[in-house]
Parts: C-alpha cells; structure tokens; sequence
C-alpha cells in the first residue's frame, strides 16, 4: 500500500506531481528536458506518461519494484567458512581507536542486534568517551530482504514514493559501501586508515582464513582494497540465514504450532484494524500464511511520522539543528527541490522491538509503550508529546510533510484517541510475540 495516497489532499496533487518529476528529472537526467511537457496534463496522464519514463530506465536504474532483488535472498549460498570469518571481524574490538567498540557493541546480539552501547541519550556511545552516532542504532537482523534503494509509483497515489536501501534514510544501497562508514567515522568506531584496519586483520586470529578468501586484499596498495574485502566477509555473514532466524512465538503461531495469549491476541487484531491501530498498513504481515516471509512488519517505504525531538541528542542542543531523513541522501538534488520527502525515515521491522533500548529515529523513547501511546494520542493530545503543542523536530517549513492523513494519526485534537489504553498494552503483549527465540 502507498502511506502517501492517504497522506496527501487532492489541493497538492498538483504540486506534489511537480515534485515527483523534480526528483526523476534529477535522477535521470534525461527526463528532466521532458518534464516540463508533462505539466498541462491531467494526474493520470503524467503518471501515465512519467511510468514510461521509469519503464524504459528501470533496467540500469532499478526503479520498479519488480526489478530489484532482495539482498540476500538471491545471493549464492555462503560456505560455513565464508560466514565465521564475518562473523569473527563483526565481533573484533580491536577494529576501533581506542580498541573495545566491534560492529556488536552497539549491534549487540544480547539486544537483538541492536542497542546504545552504554548510552543513556537514545542514540548509541562510539569507541571514545563523548562521541555518539547520530542516529538510534537499528537492529541487522533479516537485512537480507531489504531492496535497493529506488522509487516507485503506486497506481492512484498522488505522489512518488521513496522504498528501502540502507539506513534510516536509505542511502546507502550495499552493505559492502556501508561497512566503512561505522568502521572508520569517528563518532563510531574511529578505525583511523585503512592501513590500520589492514594490520589489524593481518595480526588477527582469523588472518589466515582472510587471506584464504581474499588473497591479496591485505597488501594491496590501494586503501579501498582492504574496506572492500572486509566489507564483502561482512556482508557475507549478515545476509546469511542465521541472521533472519524466524523463530519468534508469532512465527510459531503462523505455522500453527503455537497460541496466543487473550492479550496478544487482542494486540494483533487492534493491530491490524484499520479502525484502531492500523499498524498493518505500514509494519506489514500476513497472519493467514506460514510463510514467515509474508511478515517482515515493514513495507520499506518512508514516512514522516513526527516523533518527538530528543533534547538529549549533542546535535539537538543547536536549535536550528534538524536531521531531515530522506532529504538528507546525498545523490539527487531532495533538499532543494523535493522537500516532500523532507523529515522522512524509513519505517523499521518490529521484529524484535521489545528488546529494543530505545526507539525511533532520534532513540526519543526508551519505552515501547510510549511509542504505542504516541500513535494512539499524537493528534488527540499533542501537547503530551510536544513541549510546543505541536510538531517539533522537523522545521517548520516542512511540516506539512508530517503524515496527517493516515490511521491512526488522523485523529482531532481533543478528540477519542484510536486506541484505549487496553488496546495499547494490548498491541505491546502481541510485540513481545515478535522476539526471536535466541533473544528471549
Ligand atoms: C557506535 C555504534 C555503532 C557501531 C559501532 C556500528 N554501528 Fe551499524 N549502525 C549504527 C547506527 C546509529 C546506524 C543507523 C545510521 C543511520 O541510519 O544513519 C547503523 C546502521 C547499520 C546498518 C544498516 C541497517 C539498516 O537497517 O539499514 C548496518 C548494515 C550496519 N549498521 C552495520 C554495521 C557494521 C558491519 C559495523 C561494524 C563495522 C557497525 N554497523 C558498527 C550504529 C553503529
Ligand atoms: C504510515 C506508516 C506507519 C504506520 C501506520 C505505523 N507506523 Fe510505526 N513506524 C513508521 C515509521 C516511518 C517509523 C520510524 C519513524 C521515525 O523513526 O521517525 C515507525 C516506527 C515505529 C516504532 C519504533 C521502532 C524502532 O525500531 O525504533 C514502533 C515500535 C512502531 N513504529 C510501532 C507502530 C505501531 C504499534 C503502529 C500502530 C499503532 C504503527 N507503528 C503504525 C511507520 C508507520
């Protein structure tokens, strides 16, 4: 389902279409020239014709959904060696300056693969004291079904849609280009050169099985060489099917080996209705298959959802600081032109989030019953989220942005909230269904 055929009013089809090609004519280039000729026409006529537009590019620019494969899913099958080498540089603290900070201190599989590192503010503690990520940290679990990052028209929806990569902004499309961001960002691991990390691996317990993968890699004289390889094993052992277990009490009860409580059977039905939480239409799932894979609980698409600023963020104690999501990928030109997708994040899996430290984006709540409570009462009594009665971290020119349309936040200010306070503890019981086994 397009989040944004409900979101947006029929008043900004318009405008909205015009920023829609803004984006294409970005990416592609080529359309642009021809964008100004889409703009006399009806909606239907410039989907129509930008859909063309897309279908005779999809091939080299992956935009159809169709046409991009998962990540792991088609990969060839790792061997059991290749996998334990990438699992071994995951866990390996000497990678960071000062040694003590793997890729699992703040991916801690005592967290689900997620986690703060020590951190008390929302967003996760680096390898130095006073360093922070600039972001919560998510789980890598079930990466392997994560598409490329690319963006897609929904028949009827006023507006393009933005869909998966990398990231709580998606910017990032391989996790091969994305390791040596934590690897060597000072705020994170603070890995220094890649002459460094190379020394590091080559004096490491698991050299030999290194070099046995990746040659010469370790003395290469390129610099990318290395952060290539070390990415690859990464890689290798993230999208490898023990990091997409399936093995949570929901999983059980889709196969039909399990119950649900009176409770989390309430929480899955206020869940899934579109009159109460309508969780579903964004944290997707298929309660009828036991196909597990029917039930990533995301769609990979972005939304603005507005959660609360986090004073608690360093970033944050600039008030002119605001970490704009989707507008902030590097490639096409959204900041300037494609404000729409300004204050946007991708919506995370909620597999595993009852183990979660803290949630959203900014890491603004460190209960999951906030987070259900603030979908049930952002718009019926805002002034409990927002220290200024309404939206405030996002600026203010972008705040039309923020998802007004959609259940459950379409409610009225002083109205009845979606849900009641049993639905609520309801929807969290059945959340704690969807923590894999090893994690419980
Ligand atoms: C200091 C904490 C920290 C460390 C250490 C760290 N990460 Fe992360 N990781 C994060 C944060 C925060 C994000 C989200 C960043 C964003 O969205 O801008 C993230 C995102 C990711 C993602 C994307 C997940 C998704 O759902 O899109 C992957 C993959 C990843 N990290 C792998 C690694 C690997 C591999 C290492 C070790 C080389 C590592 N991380 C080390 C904090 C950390
Ligand atoms: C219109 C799409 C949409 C709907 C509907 C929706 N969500 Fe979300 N959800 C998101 C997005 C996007 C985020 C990330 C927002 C951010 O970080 O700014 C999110 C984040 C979350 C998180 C935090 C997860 C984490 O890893 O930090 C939880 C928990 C959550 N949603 C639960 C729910 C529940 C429960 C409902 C129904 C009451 C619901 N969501 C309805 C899109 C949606």
């Amino acid at each position: 389902m397009a989040m944004t055929s409900l979101k947006t009013p029929m008043l900004r089809v318009g405008t909205a279409i015009a920023g829609g090609l803004v984006i294409l004519g970005a990416i592609f280039g080529g359309v642009r020239a021809a964008s100004s000729a889409f703009s006399t026409k009806t909606p239907a006529a410039k989907r129509a014709e930008l859909a063309s537009a897309q279908a005779s590019r999809n091939h080299d620019l992956n935009l159809a959904a169709a046409s991009v494969g998962a990540m792991g899913t088609s990969a060839p099958q790792a061997s059991d060696a290749q996998v334990s080498l990438g699992r071994a540089i995951f866990f390996d603290p000497r990678l960071s300056v000062p040694e003590g900070t793997s890729c699992a201190s703040c991916h801690d599989p005592r967290r689900a693969f997620a986690g703060n590192h020590g951190s008390t503010s929302g967003v996760a503690l680096g390898s130095r004291p006073n360093h922070f990520a600039k972001r919560n940290t998510p789980s890598v679990l079930y990466l392997r079904f994560i598409h490329k990052f690319h963006l897609h028209w929904e028949e009827d929806a006023p507006l393009v849609n933005a869909y998966a990569g990398f990231f709580w902004d998606g910017r990032v499309d391989s996790i091969v280009d994305l390791v040596k961001q934590p690897l060597l960002n000072p705020d994170e691991m603070n890995g220094g050169e890649p002459r460094r990390v190379a020394a590091t691996i080559a004096s490491g317990p698991y050299a030999a099985d290194f070099r046995k993968e990746f040659g010469g890699a370790l003395d290469d004289p390129d610099p990318n060489a290395i952060l290539k390889a070390l990415g690859e094993a990464v890689t290798t052992y993230l999208l490898s099917p023990e990091m997409a277990p399936f093995s949570s009490r929901y999983d059980e009860y889709i196969r039909g080996k399990e119950q649900l409580t009176t409770t989390e059977a309430m929480g899955l039905k206020a869940f899934k209705d579109p009159a109460k939480g309508a969780c579903s239409g964004c944290h997707k799932l298929n309660d009828r298959s036991p196909d597990s894979k029917g039930s990533l609980f995301t769609d990979y698409e972005f939304d603005a959802v507005a959660a609360p600023r986090n004073r608690a963020l360093p970033a944050n104690h600039d008030p002119n600081y605001f970490d704009l999501g989707l507008c902030e990928r590097a490639d096409a030109d959204y900041k300037a032109k494609t404000a729409e997708f300004c204050g946007q994040f991708r919506t995370p899996s909620l597999r595993n989030v009852a183990v979660r430290q803290s949630f959203m984006h900014n890491g603004v709540f460190s209960k999951l019953r906030d987070v259900v409570a603030f979908y049930a009462t952002r718009d019926t009594n805002p002034e409990r989220w927002y220290k200024s009665g309404t939206f405030d971290d996002i600026p203010t020119k972008y705040r039309d942005n923020v998802n007004v349309e959609k259940a459950p936040y379409n409610k009225r200010r002083g109205g009845t909230p979606a849900l009641d306070d049993e639905e609520i503890d309801a929807i969290v019981a059945f959340l704690g269904t969807l923590t894999d086994a090893q994690f419980r």
